[in-house]
């Protein structure tokens, strides 16, 4: 699996529910590295690009005023196969059926409140990423001890 970089999102109710710290704590001790964070509003105009596929169905009004609600905090993660890495350790989309251990089988009990946000497939997270971050927001860096969870960075 090649090294990719994903997009991440705790959501409004994760940081008003005070969630942001236990949710990067859970990247970044599966490994994954934090190349770009940022605390922001989600405006409608952006909510309606992130989620324009899913305009029209019955969820779409309240998914954009809940996105839009408060403050999220972006994140850009970098690993081996990080996509399915973070949608794993997210958990299922419906709170009620995500595993214990998951982000919203620990900390979720509603659909339209399951605290994290994860890109569904490597494109998916390209265009996210454009659309969150500036090219100047993400950051190269070299982790210290990368061999020790990489065995071939
Ligand atoms: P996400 O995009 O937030 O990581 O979640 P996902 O891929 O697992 O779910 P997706 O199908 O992309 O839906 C995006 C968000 O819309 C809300 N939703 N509500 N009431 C409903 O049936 C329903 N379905 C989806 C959820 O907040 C979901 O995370
Ligand atoms: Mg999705």
């Amino acid at each position: 699996m090649a090294t990719e970089r994903t997009f991440a999102m705790v959501k409004p109710d994760g940081v008003q529910r005070g969630l942001v710290g236990e949710v990067v704590a859970r990247y970044e001790r599966r490994g994954l590295k934090v190349v770009g964070l940022k605390l922001m509003r989600v405006s409608k105009q952006l909510a309606e690009e992130h989620y324009a596929e899913h305009r029209g169905k019955g969820f779409y009004d309240g998914l954009v005023s809940y996105i839009t609600s408060g403050p999220v905090v972006a994140l850009c993660l970098e690993g081996r196969n990080a996509v399915q890495v973070v949608r794993d350790v997210n958990g299922a989309t419906d709170p009620t059926k995500a595993l214990p251990g998951s982000i919203r089988g620990d900390f979720a009990l509603d659909i339209g409140r399951n605290v994290v946000h994860g890109s569904d497939a490597p494109a998916t997270a390209q265009r996210e990423l454009k659309l969150y971050f500036g090219d100047a927001e993400l950051l190269a860096w070299e982790r210290t001890g990368e061999r020790w969870v990489h065995e071939k960075a």
